[in-house]
């Protein structure tokens, strides 16, 4: 499932975008769709389990892992990872998100819709979860590889805990999971929010998927709803979408789809009352993005953080990439969300 087909720079299947495109295509009645893309991750994953089970065994060991050896964070169509361009390969959430998104797969189609070469991939994820996922690595907008992201973390324990509901018996698992609470709890203890990294205590929208979406944080836990707060006093920009971070200057910087309805989610499971009128502004807000064909952008031009800094990316890479896959998933996922608290 690629990222943005029309746009160069984005021909290609992300971990992150495709497993949230996939639960959408399990959430919205496709399950044949996100079984072929399933079955694709697998074998990507699998044609570098060497590399992987080196990175493994080195850090088994006290060793620093070559970064050769890393499971790489986007595969062309042609399942080959990119090398030498500069960008940031390292980005554990990666495997985490897939095993989550592997898991929704198991239930919407049952589990012998699972074969063995899912399977076994699946285990290697998890293992290689259990060995890297405090390593700093680039965050989910593939920036900071010096830190490790609250969003990783709790991917890769939504992650392990998707492998665990999926009978995956790995020696090791129950205590890295631990360990990850024990990490993410430590954070929102400290600051009484979750904040965006181990060196920086800001918010970032990323942070969104930690709730009902991953499952990682209670809606009623305390530190959630703090940070649900914050997001929505520091990122919830003035016409309803939601910003990355404060600082962010990509193509100025402006107005997400992907994290509008990850608000719209969070505000729909708040507290366990939910927040419906705002989870349907932020559906609204969305469908507002919409060009003349119906499609979605990585983000809106409207209200952008940091104007002065939108041409440079209009010259260096052209318009913002348009439709982004996983701007419509996370759209499906809301408006299915909805329309099942509709129903409730
Ligand atoms: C985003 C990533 C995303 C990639 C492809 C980047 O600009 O920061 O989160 O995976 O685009 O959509």
């Amino acid at each position: 499932i690629l990222a943005c087909p029309a746009y160069p720079m984005y021909r290609y299947s992300w971990l992150r975008d495709g497993a949230f495109c996939a639960a959408a295509l399990d959430a919205g009645g496709d399950p044949a769709s996100a079984a072929v893309f399933h079955r694709w991750v697998a074998e990507c994953v699998l044609a570098f389990e060497a590399p992987m089970r080196r990175a493994i065994e080195a850090v088994a060991v006290g060793e620093t892992p070559d970064p050769q050896d890393y499971l790489p964070c986007r595969f062309s169509e042609a399942g080959v990872a990119p090398t030498g361009d500069g960008w940031g390969a390292f980005q554990m959430d990666g495997p985490g998100l897939w095993l989550w998104a592997l898991e929704r797969h198991a239930r919407a189609a049952g589990a012998a819709a699972l074969g063995a070469t899912e399977r076994r991939a699946a285990a290697l994820a998890a293992e290689y979860v259990c060995a890297m996922w405090r390593r700093p690595s680039c965050d989910a907008w593939e920036e900071h590889e010096d830190r490790l992201a609250s969003s990783t973390a709790a991917a890769d324990l939504a992650g392990l805990l998707a492998a665990n509901r999926l009978g995956l018996e790995l020696g090791g698992m129950q205590v890295t999971v631990a360990d990850m609470r024990d990490e993410l709890a430590a954070r929102a203890a400290r600051v009484g929010y979750l904040p965006r990294s181990d060196g920086d205590d800001a918010v970032d929208a990323s942070i969104l998927w930690c709730g009902p979406i991953l499952g990682v944080f209670h809606a009623r836990d305390e530190a959630w709803r703090e940070t649900l707060a914050r997001v929505e006093a520091e990122l919830v920009g003035p016409d309803g979408g939601v910003y990355r971070y404060g600082a962010d200057t990509f193509y100025g910087g402006g107005q997400w789809p992907v994290l509008t309805a990850a608000y719209g989610l969070a505000c729909l499971g708040r507290d366990g009352s939910g927040d419906r009128e705002r989870a349907e502004a932020a559906l609204t807000w969305i469908e507002e993005q919409r060009d003349a064909g119906g499609l979605l952008p990585e983000q809106s031009h409207r209200h952008v953080l940091a104007p002065a800094r939108l041409p440079e990316w209009q010259a260096r890479w052209g318009p913002v990439a348009t439709p982004l896959t996983w701007s419509h998933a996370m759209t499906v996922l809301l408006a299915q969300a909805l329309a099942l608290a509709e129903r409730a």
